[in-house]
């Protein structure tokens, strides 16, 4: 029996998608367990890219079996886009891709709550990707929510109804009065779309799938400094993002788990708003959003980027119980002549490399080291044995501050871009 998980150590884009699809061949199944159409995951190969919302990133292998867990929120609207444009460049979705009926659904009014939301709250507004993830998150624990599976009861327009409602009163104790028609249409003409897709209950698929030997990669979206119970709160998602997310969103138990892929950027970036105490205001992080295109796959925002935080990253491996790490985007630095790394922070003057209560950056000093840059284009490069030496001293310094083995090294986009690392 074997579970693996594979998820974001930072505050997402990390690079997550990449690496499921380089993964995917070695797996059954594939299955998102939390987050919807907030996250954006980029593959690259053939010449070709792709950026996935809600669809699990392991469809373009060998014909693998993807799931989206009832930990996930979907909303069919952007569901259909997605879906026809990949059926479009040839892919048989339907019959690759099992939905479980356990999902919540995102409705048009979910969306135009999250921005009404936002602007309610002026300048301390979290700064959302707009898709309704909050909302529909917040229906789902008040016990409000409208779910995949009950589009099969015949009473389905009915709970709609009430939950539009509901959604449209709130939405006028906020001074907004939209007309919905529309959007409600194309919602319904959606969801009879999303009927001709296997509808599953999935818990009993996955475990009777991992009961037959199956293998499964769980694919995470956002990233861990995002999770709802562990992340910069309130600046975060509205999800667990972290491994017990999982299990609770696909329904397998923690000790069927086997190992976990901490993914991470060579350096860290941000989008939307919240404390990030390693940003950089300056030229450097100017160059890191210039080399590495950091802006976002699903807003086009600028995503703020800073030095690596190990404070947070040994946060994060903490939570996650990361076995293997898996370090992205090191050819950004390729020409950098150094490289900082915070190994602790400083607040009021005491020294701590335990991630604190508040990562308020105003009271935050980031600790750094300084290491020697590589100096050398690695987007060519296909084992370790090419690295340069400074590569190879980076690698070390950040396997001894975190304490797990980087296995797994992304020098570029592309799927070839990968240099498994053997440990
Ligand atoms: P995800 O949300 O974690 O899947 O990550 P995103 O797709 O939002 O952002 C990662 C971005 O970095 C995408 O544009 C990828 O194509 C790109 N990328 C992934 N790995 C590498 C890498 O090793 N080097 C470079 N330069 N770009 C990469
Ligand atoms: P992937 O899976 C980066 C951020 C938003 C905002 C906060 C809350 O591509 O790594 P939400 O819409 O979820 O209510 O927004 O979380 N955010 C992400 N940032 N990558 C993502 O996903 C994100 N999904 C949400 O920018 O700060
Ligand atoms: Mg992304």
């Amino acid at each position: 029996m074997k579970i693996d998980v594979l998820l974001g150590l930072q505050w997402g884009d990390e690079g997550k998608g990449k690496v499921v699809d380089v993964l995917t061949p070695h797996y059954d199944i594939i299955a998102r367990f939390q987050g919807g159409p907030n996250a954006g995951h980029t593959l690259e190969f053939e010449g070709k890219k792709y950026v996935l919302r809600s669809i699990p990133s392991g469809i373009f292998q060998h014909g693998q079996t993807n799931l989206i867990g009832n930990g996930v929120v979907l909303d069919p609207i952007l569901f259909r886009q997605e879906a026809e444009a990949l059926e479009k460049s040839g892919i048989d979705l339907k019959k690759i891709l099992k939905i479980s009926k356990k999902v919540h659904l995102i409705l048009p009014t979910h969306r135009l709550l999250d921005a009404a939301n936002e602007k309610s709250k002026g300048s301390a507004k979290i700064g959302t990707t707009g898709k309704g993830i909050g909302p529909t998150y917040t229906d789902k624990i008040s016990r409000n929510g409208v779910r995949l599976g009950d589009t099969l009861s015949k009473d389905f327009a009915e709970r709609y109804a009430n939950a539009r409602d509901r959604h449209l009163h709130m939405l006028e104790s906020m001074g907004e009065t939209p007309d919905i028609s529309a959007l409600e249409k194309e919602w319904f003409d959606a969801i009879e779309y999303i009927k001709d897709y296997d509808i599953v209950d999935s818990e009993h698929y996955i475990n009777h799938q991992l009961n037959e030997g199956k293998t499964v990669l769980c694919e995470g979206a956002q990233g861990t400094m995002l999770d709802i119970d562990f992340g910069s709160y309130p600046f975060v998602t509205s999800s667990n993002t972290v491994t017990a997310g999982a299990c609770t969103g696909l329904g397998v138990a923690p000790n069927k788990i086997n190992d976990v892929y901490g993914i991470f950027k060579a350096y860290c970036t941000r989008v939307g708003s919240g404390p990030f105490p390693t940003e950089l205001f300056d030229e450097t992080g100017k160059t890191i959003r210039d080399i590495g295109h950091e802006y976002g796959a699903v807003t086009g925002r600028e995503r703020r980027c800073g030095w690596i935080d190990l404070v947070a990253l040994r946060y994060a491996i903490m939570v996650n119980g990361v076995t293997r790490l898996i370090m992205m985007k090191s050819d950004v630095l390729d020409n950098f002549p150094e490289i900082k790394a915070c190994t602790a922070y400083s607040i009021n003057g005491e020294i701590t490399r335990d991630f604190p209560y508040s990562v308020d950056s105003d009271e935050i000093v980031p600790v750094y080291t300084t290491l020697p840059g590589w100096r050398t284009d690695m987007t060519a490069m296909k084992s370790a044995e090419q690295f340069p030496k400074e590569f190879v001293d980076y690698i070390h310094f950040l396997e001894n501050e975190l304490g797990v083995p980087i296995t797994i090294v992304s020098v570029g986009p592309d799927r070839e871009q990968t240099i498994i690392l053997k440990k």
